[in-house]
């Protein structure tokens, strides 16, 4: 009885952190760019840019949007100490250690990330391609994520990267269209939700090559709930009027 209550607790812990569906997600992806200076004045100018916008501001204290930066690990603290705090407003990280802490050199483990990083991204095509990264890790690392309380980012190509405990939100990221300037059209993205079986209360964001011009019909589409954006979040004008495109 004891064993079977203790089984439910870790099934009850373990259980996916549904979100707010109608709430939409603008998550940029910095990848292996910039500096430690650059960083900074990308926040500098991106947060001037939301605080004289108040109702981009409304729209993070309603719940309506979410914004999430997923700089670096080496940026992580000292953005974090000019960060503003803004509900929905919050860091990330790219990648995490499919292993616990320990004698893993060069990792930096979920628990590491404690009170740093909100969120994390787990199973970017880019990991799967040039690390080797298989959906045995992608699983670790989800795993090992929730357990630390990181809300995850998994990043699909299609139907093949599904793993079994699913993630906070599911990125839907085509190959094809990352980095190409060759994006997706919403037809696609919504029959690629639909062929997953994404039930609705889960949500589902695409990424690949969203720009501040395509993403105006994607926001107005239901069942795309918000972006990974790559290369048009390097730059914080460009990041901030994909935003406040809803
Ligand atoms: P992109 O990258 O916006 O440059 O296509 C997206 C991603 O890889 O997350």
């Amino acid at each position: 009885m004891l064993e079977q209550c203790a089984t439910e607790l870790i099934h009850i812990e373990r259980a996916p952190q549904f979100c707010n569906i109608s709430m939409k997600y603008f998550i940029a992806n910095w990848k292996s760019h910039k500096t430690q200076t650059d960083a900074e004045a990308w926040l500098t100018a991106f947060q001037k840019l939301l605080t004289s916008n108040s109702a981009v501001q409304n729209k993070l204290i309603d719940g309506q949007i979410s914004i999430v930066l997923c700089p670096s690990y080496v940026f992580l603290a000292g953005l974090k100490h000019s960060f503003l705090n803004l509900p929905h407003y919050s860091l990330g990280v790219q990648n995490v250690s499919p292993f616990p802490p320990g004698s893993y050199t060069g990792e930096v483990s979920a628990r590491m990330l404690a009170g740093l990083a909100e969120w994390t991204i787990v199973g970017h095509s880019e990991r799967r391609t040039y690390f080797h990264e298989t959906n045995n890790d992608v699983s670790k690392k989800l795993e090992l994520a929730q357990d630390s309380g990181l809300k995850t980012i998994l990043c699909i190509r299609g139907p093949k990267d599904m793993v079994g405990d699913p993630a906070t939100l599911i990125a839907y990221e085509p190959v094809e269209a990352i980095g190409t300037g060759k994006n997706a059209s919403s037809k696609d993205i919504l029959a690629m939700r639909k062929e997953l079986n994404i039930q609705e209360r889960r949500p589902f964001i695409y990424g690949g090559s969203v720009d501040a011009n395509n993403c105006k019909e994607y926001i107005q589409t239901e069942g795309i709930d918000g972006f990974l954006v790559g290369t048009a979040a390097l730059d914080p004008a460009i990041f901030f009027s994909i935003v406040s495109s809803y």
